[in-house]
């Protein structure tokens, strides 16, 4: 694996302290970029809202060359299809929510990935997105509740979990969006739902088009089509949710897919 730690290419000579506050905390944040055929995709997106969920959390804003430099280090011309992660945390601090003074932890990291599946399966949760919390919004590395939800997904058949937020409005995946097709309008939860900002959701508002609003947990169940959205799937569609099985990849699903590939294939960094 390749991994650039603070400036140097260490590999697997990297180590982080045991109090970085990133690792006792979760006080970081952090982008996953797609690397295809040797390329990394939408990097000028992923930096920004890096910097966007850095000074969001009150860290200090990243150094953006120093982490360009890192991600022309890490990315090698013969990988097929690889996650490449840039984690950047609070850096050494006390062993208390308090941060430290140390200045922070910029960590670059490489690893080769199955591709995606075509169609997949999701699984609502028992538990919500806090579309009002501190870190709403914010790409943190406080990922928990996340893996949980996730793992519960997994034990139930699904690939993906599917939050509510907390006024039982649809929100998004525990690593994608979510887009759903209601008498052939393709619609998406709005910012305000507690979302993320993809940068692949952008992207497809952008090229294809749609419709951003509230929509209740119970309209999943009547969607014509759904589709997830993400940095490793670009655009998924979805043949389960639950027990309910629809169609996939839909009509305007494929339409978005064929779309998505066509305009990120000529534009690297759109
Ligand atoms: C919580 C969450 N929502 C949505 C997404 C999708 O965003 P992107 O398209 O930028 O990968 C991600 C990230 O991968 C995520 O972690």
């Amino acid at each position: 694996m390749r991994i650039w730690l603070n400036g140097a290419l260490l590999d697997d000579e990297a180590t982080v302290s045991p109090l970085d506050h990133g690792l006792t905390t979760g006080d970081g944040v952090f982008e996953t970029i797609k690397v295809e055929n040797g390329r990394p995709f939408a990097v000028r997106r992923h930096l920004e809202r890096l910097v966007r969920s850095a000074v969001g959390l009150g860290l200090p804003a990243p150094d953006v060359a120093a982490i360009e430099s890192g991600i022309e280090a890490v990315v090698e011309p013969g990988m097929q299809f690889a996650r490449l992660r840039i984690t950047y945390t609070g850096g050494v601090s006390p062993l208390s929510s308090d941060r430290g003074t140390s200045g922070p932890t910029i960590l670059i990291a490489t690893q080769e990935i199955e591709r995606p599946s075509a169609t997949s399966a999701i699984v609502t949760v028992p538990w919500v997105r806090n579309e009002r919390s501190a870190v709403a919004g914010l790409k943190t590395t406080s990922y928990a509740e996340n893996v949980r939800a996730l793992a519960y997904a997994k034990e139930r058949g699904g690939s993906e979990a599917i939050f509510a937020n907390t006024i039982g409005n649809l929100a998004e995946g525990t690593g994608a969006n979510i887009f759903c097709v209601y008498d052939g309008e393709l619609v998406t939860p709005t910012l305000d739902s507690g979302a993320l900002a993809g940068v692949t959701r952008g992207l497809i508002l952008e090229w294809f088009g749609g419709v951003e609003r509230d929509v209740p947990l119970e309209q999943l169940f009547q969607a014509e089509e759904i589709f997830l959205t993400s940095t490793t799937r670009d655009v998924q569609g979805i043949h389960r949710v639950d027990d309910r099985e629809l169609p996939a990849p839909g009509t305007i699903t494929a339409q978005v897919a064929k779309i998505f590939a066509e305009r990120s294939a000529a534009e690297p960094n759109p």
